[in-house]
């Protein structure tokens, strides 16, 4: 049969934390056209660590690339309409691979930690060859407080030298330290760095060296927001900072080149979409923001993922946040655009407290059950839940936090645990908005928001309920696919997607309203913050 003929098609690689997908849309309408998801493994080798494998990533991508296409033949849809592929990936998780051999460099065996000390030591024994599996250091993964803490007390004073260039606290979340900590502990690292074999990069890198011909010439980049979160990054001069590569002793060498996040970067070097250009890349939550059309000063969008990231469009403007949230680069669309900024509040565990409930405590089988629990009661009954299992994020930034669920009787049942974790969710998402409105001084009226979870009516609800503002979803939640696909169909040389509204005409929205009253709302929230703060020092 001939196959049907549709305008210029532009896929979309969404690497997250939990999950890849690869995602087809047709950029006259930004209808969604097929996909193909699959879910990563995380390894969990000791308490505070978390760790990937970039070759299962790799492979992830490739095998969701291959079956969106055959779904899109069995739709007689002409994969050759693909004209660019866009990039989003997990942002910070740190990957240093071998050049010569594009083999990732961390091996995933752990060893223990020598007794008294927090900083485990000679992760890869001498001589040992290059392992088969290598493991990407997770943006989750806490492994590094104490290198943290040592670098911390090489500043006088305070971390404003790391924040005025970044816009970063100094924090176990970012890529630098991160990579001091593989420099510092991993001996296959040290030798590849010593000999110039070494590249580092975050989700975005080691995926465009790959694709486009890995140890063939693969192009060694990353685009300004990816950049923005390794800590090495100068957010006003949009160049690696000399400065801050020497305080963290990272060798400028083994840095990926910056680019905007709309251009063409290289081809596919392989697989069904052989040829195709690599046109777009931002990380997630910028992608994000592309996606949800915030363009303008003061326009937000909050996205639930494993995480949860809610980021106001500042415009040109560097924003600093008096109250715990980020400064972060939101996109730069083109080599000669300007760069625009973004204040960030991140939540470290948002989707990843129902993976958690699935896996660890196995209360529910598959992640869309916790609805249905939760609606079976529609309250948690007193019984709170913080899920502080990275430390608490924005706007504590607090690593002393663990997770904690209180509020406990003997009525209590699984069913209220899940409705506390959905309210979890919310509680925290509500925290970083008052520190948003109260840094931007206009509270925001609505809220845009997006992500897997979003499909859950429940908690929408019992976000509007929580923020007191109306919620405003996506009929189509893969924003973040979206924003890269927009993002790479807008490269100069690519030119098939225009970024006006007008191209979103597949895209519907639906509204959420606060249905409690006002006074209810507030005390909820007070008895959340409450069990904060019972969360913060557990651990010292
Ligand atoms: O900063 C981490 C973030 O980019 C991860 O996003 O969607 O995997 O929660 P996600």
């Amino acid at each position: 049969a001939k196959k049907a003929v549709l305008g210029p098609l532009v896929g979309a690689v969404d690497q997250g934390t939990s999950s890849t997908r690869f995602l087809v849309f047709n950029s006259k309408t930004a209808e969604l056209l097929s996909h193909h998801q699959v879910e990563i493994k995380q390894e969990f080798p000791r308490e505070g660590w978390v760790e990937q494998d970039p070759k299962e990533i790799l492979q992830s991508v490739y095998e969701c690339i291959e079956k969106t296409c055959e779904k899109l033949g069995q739709l007689n849809i002409d994969i050759s309409n693909i004209k660019a592929i866009g990039v989003s990936n997990q942002r910070e998780t740190t990957v240093v691979w071998d050049k010569l051999t594009g083999e990732p460099l961390y091996n995933a065996v752990a060893a223990p930690v020598s007794p008294g000390s927090s900083v485990p030591v000679a992760v890869v024994p001498s001589g040992s060859s290059v392992p088969a599996a290598g493991t990407s250091s997770v943006w989750l993964d806490l492994r590094t407080q104490s290198t943290v803490e040592n670098l911390s007390k090489r500043i006088p004073g305070n971390n404003n030298f790391v924040k005025s260039k970044t816009g970063l606290p100094l924090s176990t979340y970012f890529s630098a330290v991160k990579l001091r900590w593989l420099l510092d502990n991993v001996r296959t690292v040290q030798k590849a760095v010593e000999e110039n074999r070494a590249l580092f990069g975050t989700i975005d890198s080691w995926l465009i060296w790959s694709l486009t011909g890995g140890i063939n010439g693969g192009v060694h980049c990353t685009d300004v927001t990816n950049a923005s979160r390794t800590m090495l990054f100068n957010i006003h001069s949009l160049e690696w900072d000399k400065e801050l590569c020497e305080f963290f002793g990272i060798p400028k060498e083994i840095l990926p080149n910056v680019r905007s996040s709309s251009e063409i970067y290289g081809l596919m070097k392989a697989g069904a979409l052989e040829g195709v250009p690599i046109s777009g890349c931002l990380g997630d939550q910028s992608a994000a923001l592309v996606g949800q059309m915030c363009f303008q000063d003061g326009q937000a969008k909050n996205t639930y993922g494993t995480g949860c990231f809610l980021l106001c469009n500042t415009g040109r403007k560097c924003v600093f946040s008096e109250h715990g949230l980020l400064t972060t680069v939101a996109y730069k669309l083109g080599r000669d655009k300007p760069v625009y900024y973004a204040l960030e509040g991140s939540v470290a565990i948002a989707g990843a407290v129902i993976r958690w409930l699935r896996d660890n405590l196995g209360i529910i089988k598959s992640s869309e059950e916790i609805e249905k629990l939760a609606k079976e009661v529609g309250t948690s009954y007193g019984c709170y839940f913080v899920p502080a299992f990275s430390g608490l994020y924005a706007p504590y930034w607090e690593p002393s936090a663990r997770g904690i669920i209180c509020g406990l009787t003997q009525f209590t049942n699984k069913c209220h645990i899940a409705f506390a974790a959905l309210e979890a969710v919310c509680f925290q998402t509500r925290e970083i908005l008052d520190a948003m409105n109260r840094d931007c001084g206009i509270p925001l009226s609505h809220l845009q928001v997006d992500g897997g979870m979003t499909s859950n009516k429940i908690l929408m609800q019992l976000q509007a309920d929580i923020l007191y503002i109306p919620v405003v979803k996506p009929s189509m939640p893969e924003t973040t696919a979206l924003g890269a696909a927009m993002a790479a169909g807008a490269a100069e040389g690519v030119g098939v997607w225009s970024l006006e509204p007008e191209d979103l005409s597949a895209v519907t929205m639906e509204r959420f309203e606060p249905q409690i009253n006002a006074e209810e709302s507030e005390i909820r929230y007070s008895t959340w913050k409450k069990a904060v703060m019972k969360s913060i020092g557990w651990v010292t």
